[in-house]
């Protein structure tokens, strides 16, 4: 069966860009692949929380995943800190990660620029992490949203330079996998870019109704087309995008037609966008609510999840400390 592993960094509640990008897919494919899904948590340290976020936050996303549909008889959920196998992993790769190349990653370069005072070596040695994640279990399919491309990208480059070093077949190269057809990108309601933690601009899988409807109706929106079938301008683009995903197509296509005849009435649609969010949300937040509070099984679900993983790990370490010349 083909091995699937993904992971999201703790840093808060899920938003509907996670779960889009990511956390639909891994509840799709856990019917199908041999599936390990964790929470990255040492990918979150980079930008240094404290001790007390980072339990609370794993132990939020571990809760999220599972409410989400996440079913731990049939997917392990672990916790990355939990393997530390990947960390001697992330060391052997960061000995073949060159300076440049790593500094040539746009997230690291978008980092750089926003926090010029936190440019740590974590930051720069992200994607080797991250590969470290992936390859340690052989994974073929990693469910990702479109910014993980790069990262996709490396993580492939990682596994064939490791091969072309050492002269082998080890490390097979993993693809990105998405629900749909093509890689998934949740904007922001704000009109800026992505949806995502830092830009504030999030719907939260734990949100309730009245904030989903007041965050929808905030939306930024413009004045309306003027001519028929005009294209959509970013901000209203958005809008149909977070519709593409969380509407049925006929309503996607009723407001397509208001759009093309410049009939389209914003306010209309945004109430429809915020039922049709509330309706996908709302038995999700309840779920939330009832397996955050089971602390026992949360307890349960992480640690057969880490025997797994480590044990698929262990047995990667052996053969690499083998290939590379180390006595087992
Ligand atoms: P992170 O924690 O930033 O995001 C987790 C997942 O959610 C997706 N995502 C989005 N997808 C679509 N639209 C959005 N607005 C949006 N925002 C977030 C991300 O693409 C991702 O799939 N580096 C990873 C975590 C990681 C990982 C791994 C993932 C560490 N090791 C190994 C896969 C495999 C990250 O920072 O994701």
């Amino acid at each position: 069966m083909e091995k699937v592993v993904s992971g999201i960094r703790p840093t808060g509640n899920l938003h509907l860009g996670n779960y889009f990008g990511a956390v639909k897919s891994f509840v799709k494919m856990q019917d199908n692949y041999d599936c390990l899904f964790f929470v990255a948590d040492w990918h979150s340290l980079t930008t240094h929380p404290k001790p007390e976020d980072i339990r609370r936050s794993a132990k939020t996303v571990m809760a999220e995943y599972l409410a989400c549909g996440i079913d731990p008889s049939k997917a392990s959920i672990y916790v990355q800190s939990d393997v530390k196998e990947v960390l001697e992993l992330y060391l052997y790769f960061n000995m073949n990660a060159y300076l440049g190349e790593l500094e040539r990653v746009t997230s690291f370069k978008e980092k750089v620029r926003k926090q010029p005072d936190n440019v740590n070596a974590g930051l720069l040695t992200y994607p080797t992490l991250m590969a470290a994640d992936i390859l340690m279990h052989k994974a073929d399919k990693v469910p990702v949203g479109k910014d993980q491309e790069q990262n996709m990208e490396m993580a492939r480059l990682f596994a064939r330079r490791f091969n072309r070093i050492y002269g082998v077949e080890y490390f097979k190269e993993p693809e990105s996998f998405h629900f749909s057809d093509k890689a998934v990108k949740i904007p922001g309601l704000d009109g800026s870019g992505k949806m995502g933690k830092s830009e504030g601009n999030c719907i939260y899988l734990c949100d309730d109704e009245k904030t989903i409807t007041k965050k929808v109706m905030k939306a930024v929106t413009d004045q309306g087309p003027t001519e028929p079938n005009q294209p959509k301008p970013e901000v209203i683009q958005n809008l149909f995008t977070i519709m593409e995903v969380v509407s049925t197509k006929d309503t996607l296509d009723y407001f397509n037609d208001k759009w093309n005849t410049c009939e389209i009435r914003y306010g209309d649609m945004k109430k429809q966008l915020a039922s049709d969010i509330c309706a996908l949300l709302s038995p999700i937040r309840e779920r939330i609510l009832d397996v955050s509070a089971d602390d026992a099984f949360l307890e349960k679900v992480a640690r057969e999840g880490a025997e797994r993983a480590r044990e698929s790990a262990a047995k990667t370490i052996r053969e690499v400390r083998e290939i590379i010349g180390f006595k087992s």
